[in-house]
């Protein structure tokens, strides 16, 4: 029997990039059994649902989730977004999103480390008196000493079992003090067990310079929700473009599946003209295949990936390159 995994390809260019993950992992001798899920902004515009219980419930006796991009023109923003990627996330306490940029024409072998469970993407806050003059709007940070332990450890860990061992700490200390102080503290209190990984510390800012003047400086790095967020696109753009750019969305504890996605988004504009770069999706199966204890498969897989930055060719034509490049 092969690995039990959910497949939401999702909408726009989601499903033609899936298409060709799938294609490459089959193709690299990974057994799959696949059960299929219409969900996303097509879906809701539809019948008005976005992720019903049941499904839910079904995915958590599953190993993997797959996932290509969601959100459709038409949906209000947020709604995909809180109700569907965001619901994962928390509901099956995918608490860390890895973000591995790998890209030897600038030098970039990093991963990126980001909590995904709190910050302000726990949609605390609200708005009153909307539309008039007086209108509030709150929007809470949300940081507890469980969630952020849990990500630096899990990039302790990470930074030790990799060559350089060095890991950097990126947040806003000099301004959000409260949650910069929870995530300074323990870091520097993790660090203490691990002698072995050299440590430094960047504000968000800076990061953002050093991410496009000298990314070579980054191992790992470990950082919020919302800096991670917007850091990751920043990577993506500095390894090659965001259609290299994969991620994980791990439960380490195995409490429930995990979820791979590319870090990009649906791109209606160009949905259905077989023209989206389908490598972000192959590498973010790559990633699940690690998971899935298949890390002789993915490594095939990322090897096959080297280098696609610099070939041009239609969706199908990149997935069945990277295919033959497979075979060798
Ligand atoms: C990402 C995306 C999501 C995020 C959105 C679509 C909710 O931008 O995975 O990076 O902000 O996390
Ligand atoms: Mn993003």
């Amino acid at each position: 029997m092969g690995h039990q995994v959910g497949i939401i390809g999702g909408d726009g260019i989601g499903p033609e990039v899936i298409a060709e993950a799938l294609k490459v992992v089959r193709a690299a001798g990974v057994q799959l059994d696949t059960v299929e899920y219409d969900l996303g902004g097509t879906r809701y515009l539809r019948d008005g649902t976005i992720l019903p219980d049941e499904i839910l419930e079904e995915w958590r006796g599953l190993d993997a989730l797959l996932l290509g991009a969601v959100g459709t023109p038409g949906v209000p923003p947020g709604v995909i977004e809180r109700g569907l990627l965001l619901k994962m996330r928390f509901e099956l306490d995918l608490y860390i999103n890895q973000r591995p940029f790998l890209y030897p024409p600038n030098n970039v072998d990093m991963i990126v480390i980001r909590e995904n469970t709190e910050g302000p993407y726990v949609g605390e806050g609200g708005v009153l008196r909307k539309g008039t003059v007086h209108e509030v709007a709150t929007q809470g940070s949300v940081n507890t000493r469980h969630g952020v332990e849990r990500c630096v450890r899990y990039a302790f860990a990470l930074a030790d079992s990799r060559p350089r061992r060095h890991l950097t700490l990126v947040h806003k200390t000099n301004v959000l003090t409260f949650a910069g102080d929870l995530w300074d503290r323990t870091f520097s209190e993790v660090a203490v067990e691990y002698p072995g990984v050299s440590t430094n510390y960047h504000h968000v800012d800076a990061a953002c310079i050093y991410f496009v003047q000298s990314p070579e400086q980054y191992d790992v790095v470990v950082t919020d929700n919302l800096f991670g967020d917007i850091l990751t696109d920043l990577g993506g753009a500095v390894s090659g473009g965001i259609g290299f750019a994969s991620s994980g969305n791990l439960n380490p504890a195995r409490t429930g599946p995990s979820m791979f996605e590319p870090v990009h988004g649906s791109a209606p504009d160009i949905a259905g003209q077989d023209k989206a770069n389908p490598v972000a999706a192959i590498l973010s199966a790559a990633l699940m295949l690690d998971h899935l204890g298949e890390g002789a498969a993915a490594d095939r897989v990322r090897s096959a990936c080297a280098d696609t930055a610099t070939i041009t060719g239609s969706t199908r034509e990149v997935g069945d390159l990277v295919v033959a490049r497979l075979s060798h």
